[in-house]
């Protein structure tokens, strides 16, 4: 277990000026997120993709702020030290900034240290400010964002041509202006990335952007191999924990199916003379 201190929104811009790694990982219930805050993760991300890795969505879109607050609520129970940042959901910022505010202010209330938004134009830098305006910190995120999947055309990496990438750079700089203290990279080259983490003061946290990032994020399904067969390009498995669900499910079903399931060692026995006296109780019915 890692004896670590509790870590605020200025930890991770100590970290970026000290030179060393920010570890973020996402996170959807109580007991994933004891664990992966015992591990001593710097920042637990309860990311919209529950859509996808917990409530079998196939985007991120269709999942709303009452899912998120759910998971956000139940995340924080089981957190101490890691920073709690909650992603906002598709449409429950891009309406007015009024809107956002009173999303971002549930998700603060309900627990989360910052709220996430994803993209960099004009109209999201605005919604950005307002938030940090009125006390809430904000993640940015660039690069392949989800919740823009039908704008892009698909999942791609963006930033792959110059003009692209450029604008990325613009968009980077606009969300550090507006006040966001830490900018998720996603799917970005990872020169791109690069350029971007040696021009900010505020922390890059990359996933599928290289090495080059202040700090890395992976969604923790693709991480632990919740999906056996299958994990992102970007991500690497450290473990394969569906198999082992799997395997454990698979062996209970065959031994309650062959009697070795349950053994006295699972079951409770009652006094002998209690059980006597129970038996005379029914003969004498
Ligand atoms: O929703 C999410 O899990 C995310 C991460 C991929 C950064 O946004």
């Amino acid at each position: 277990m890692n004896p670590q201190k509790k870590v605020r929104v200025q930890t991770l811009l100590e970290k970026k000026q000290a030179g060393e790694k920010i570890v973020a990982i996402t996170a959807y219930d109580y007991p994933t997120a004891l664990l992966v805050d015992e591990a001593g993760v710097d920042m637990v991300l309860v990311g919209d993709s529950v859509g996808n890795v917990v409530l079998g969505y196939e985007s991120t879109l269709p999942v709303t702020m009452e899912e998120m607050r759910h998971h956000v609520r139940a995340v924080r129970r089981g957190i101490k030290n890691a920073l709690l940042v909650a992603d906002m959901p598709f449409l429950s910022y891009q309406s007015s900034v009024a809107q956002a505010i009173e999303n971002a202010g549930l998700f603060i209330k309900d627990g989360a240290e910052a709220v996430k938004l994803e993209g960099g134009t004009p109209s999201i830098v605005q919604i950005v400010r307002a938030l940090v305006d009125v006390g809430i910190p904000v993640v940015g995120h660039l690069g392949f964002t989800p919740q823009w999947i039908h704008q892009f055309g698909g999942i791609r990496v963006r930033g792959r041509r110059s003009d692209e990438a450029k604008r990325l750079i613009d968009m980077a700089h606009a969300l550090q202006d507006a006040g966001c203290f830490a900018i998720v990279l996603e799917l970005v080259p990872e020169e791109v990335a690069a350029i971007i983490t040696e021009r900010l003061n505020i922390p890059t946290i990359g996933i599928g952007a290289g090495a080059h990032c202040d700090g890395q994020i992976l969604v923790l399904h693709d991480l632990i191999g919740m999906f056996p067969g299958w994990s992102p390009r970007h991500a690497k498995r450290y473990a394969e924990v569906g198999e082992l669900i799997r395997h454990a499910v698979a062996t209970y079903a065959q031994e309650v199916r062959e009697g070795k399931f349950p053994t006295t060692e699972h079951s409770t026995k009652m006094a002998q003379e209690e059980l006597e006296r129970l038996k005379q109780l029914l003969r004498s019915e």
